[in-house]
């Protein structure tokens, strides 16, 4: 929620931070703004509601000097999208963008209106401004003076901070929401995400929380926040193997449709190196663990979705397994047997619930495992053990690649996990899950969707249904629909449709029902034809069963090739994506950026 980004070099830093901010924009999209040196020297601010396309129009003709410079994208929790509440806030030489929250922001109002200062936005952001300038007032030491004003200061919050008399020096602080130096040549940068600056360096410092720096060009000097100025060090640097061309939308329309093309190699890359003849995750090898009593997967969103199937393969290899929303889970009991695990899976890593649920497992003496696509991202710092996904970054609000390359990392788990010698036909059908991907949305022309997008269109009420596998299939489908169209969606168990959602079928109405899991197919089969009893149209997503025409128990079927289901659950996942997707752009939706929504969920 929000994007922060900050720039100390040589280079004009406008066109830097705008694109920047672009790649961001994810984060939310309610208003933007920038500070900068301009060509007199002096501190401005240019600040725009709305997208960061309105910001790019107001700075195209300013001209700011090389030195340092910081933006800010802006999903809006204190106040209204206005341009008071838009970023950057300035305090007389003190210019700052926010990512996070000031819990105590009421009680420092009143400390500040003391002071005499009244402030002009509704944000608790701009409270922060006048404690710096205050601070500042007193010694005119610059990163000092940020550190005495956070001291007052509880809640989260990643910073980005310049001051007037320093045009060279950046400060940036984190204490929560993320943030992640990228460390170049003559040039530093500081955004919320490596995506910001991919383009210019792979070499990243992930900064911990509670901690500083105080960036010149490319001397950085950090240090926590309970450390002097004089006590701070050069971080420590990563490099990381993200392609800056998965950061582009290259020839697709949406990041979205080019994500979801991108799901076979998310796949793979997540797959090399761990799956040859017999499943391998060294990262557990090392450890020398032995098989829990009990795994709970805790997760948000998609990424719960995945720790559905989680449940499944690890029930598969007979080890007890559930599966749980991390903001219900966080604040239960937590009765679980001794040495059990917990599993934390997040694209970003930096999911506030989810993370809050690693934390109050490890408080209680659980082992912590995380499922994370972002190399550095808090998750996989706050598990005793990370499992990184290889998907590469993901642009698009609806999560899709990441949630393949989740759902082939927790197969490996699983037969990594279970018997000593894995089921070679699980193994084979994982080897061979991510090409017959590729192969299978190569085959799915454009043309042939056309005809069943006009249908979901056109319908009164999308319902997705399924059993075993296609369970979370059903739960995904509904969730991608309805996150990118608006339309209501709802995903069920097959066999809880009679206990009520039924009284909704009607003329009007799709049911569009993944049919992977062999084992409970008759089933699902006999809960479509109530559907079709009842004037539901039934959309299958299947292979062909039995002699087709026989007995017909769908309206419309896409086929799926008659793979086993470790390797349809991928088709059905991308047939669900692409539906979804073909929906919201034929609405002329932001496919992107829908509405209310951002990627990175950093608050409860
Ligand atoms: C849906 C979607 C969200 C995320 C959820 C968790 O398309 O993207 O439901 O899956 O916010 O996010 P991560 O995986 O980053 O923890």
């Amino acid at each position: 929620m929000c994007g922060i980004m900050g720039y100390s070099g040589l280079r004009p830093p406008l066109p830097l931070l705008v694109s920047g901010l672009e790649r961001l924009e994810y984060r939310g999209y309610d208003s933007s703004g920038v500070a900068f040196f301009d060509d007199f020297g002096a501190l401005s601010v240019v600040r725009a509601v709305g997208k960061v396309g309105m910001l790019k129009d107001l700075v195209s003709d300013r001209v700011a000097q090389p030195g340092a410079a910081i933006g800010h994208i802006r999903w809006a929790t204190h106040g209204g999208v206005t341009l008071e509440n838009a970023h950057p806030h300035q305090s007389g030489p003190i210019v700052l963008v926010h990512n996070g929250i000031v819990e105590n922001d009421q009680a420092l109002r009143i400390h500040l209106r003391s002071c005499g200062i009244e402030c002009l936005s509704e944000t608790d952001s701009e409270v922060l401004s006048h404690l710096i300038r205050l601070e500042y007032e007193k010694d005119g030491v610059f990163p000092e003076a940020v550190r005495r004003a956070l001291g007052h200061v509880e809640g989260s919050y990643a910073l980005a901070i310049l001051c007037q008399n320093d045009p060279a020096d950046l400060v940036v602080v984190r204490n929560g929401p993320p943030l992640i130096l990228g460390l170049g040549a003559g040039e530093t940068f500081a955004a919320s995400d490596i995506p910001a600056f991919l383009h210019f360096t792979r070499q990243v410092h992930p900064m911990d929380n509670g901690t500083i720096a105080l960036i010149r060009h490319d001397e950085v000097r950090a240090g926590r926040l309970e450390q002097s100025l004089q006590d701070w060090t050069p971080p420590p640097s990563m490099t990381i193997s993200w392609d800056p061309v998965f950061a582009e939308k290259g020839t697709y329309r949406h990041f979205m449709e080019k994500e979801i093309f991108e799901a076979p190699r998310a796949m793979m890359d997540t797959l090399s190196d761990r799956l040859s003849v017999s499943p391998v995750l060294p990262e557990l090898d090392r450890l020398a663990l032995g098989i829990p009593p009990v795994v709970a997967f805790v997760a948000c969103g998609t990424s719960w979705h995945a720790g559905l199937f989680g449940r499944a393969f690890l029930e598969q290899a007979g080890i007890p397994a559930f599966v749980e929303i991390a903001s219900e889970f966080r604040y239960r009991k937590l009765l679980l047997p001794k040495g059990s695990w917990v599993i934390g899976i997040s694209q970003s890593g930096e999911t506030a619930d989810t993370i809050g649920a690693i934390e109050a497992s490890r408080r209680a003496g659980f082992f912590t495992v995380g499922i994370a696509n972002v190399p550095g991202s808090t998750l996989e710092r706050e598990c005793d053990l990370c499992l990184l996904t290889h998907a590469g970054p993901e642009i698009g609000v609806a999560s899709t690649k990441a949630f393949q390359a989740q759902v082939s990392l927790l197969m490996m788990l699983s037969l990594a996990l279970g018997e000593a010698s894995p089921r070679p036909d699980l193994l084979d059908a994982l080897l061979r899950a991510p090409h017959r991907l590729e192969l299978f949305l190569e085959s799915l022309s454009a043309e042939s969707l056309d005809a069943r997008v006009e249908r979901l269109r056109q319908s009164r009420l999308v319902m997705f249904a399924g059993r075993g596998l296609d369970y979370p299939l059903a739960l995904e489908g509904a969730l991608k629909f309805k996150e990118i169209t608006y339309r209501p969606a709802d995903g069920y168990p097959g066999g809880e449709l009679k206990h009520g959602p039924i009284a909704l079928i009607e003329p009007g109405v799709t049911v569009v029902a993944p049919l992977v899991d062999r084992s409970l197919r008759a089933k699902e089969i006999s809960n479509l034809r109530e559907i079709r009893a009842r004037g539901g149209y039934v959309l299958a997503i299947g292979p062909a069963i039995g002699k087709e025409g026989h007995e017909i128990w769908y309206d419309d079927r896409i086929g799926l090739p008659d793979d086993p289901p470790w390797s349809g659950v991928f088709q059905a996942a991308g047939v669900l994506q692409l539906l979804a997707y073909r929906v919201a752009s034929a609405l002329g939706n932001d496919v992107d950026q829908p509405r209310n929504l951002a990627k990175s969920v950093t608050v409860e």
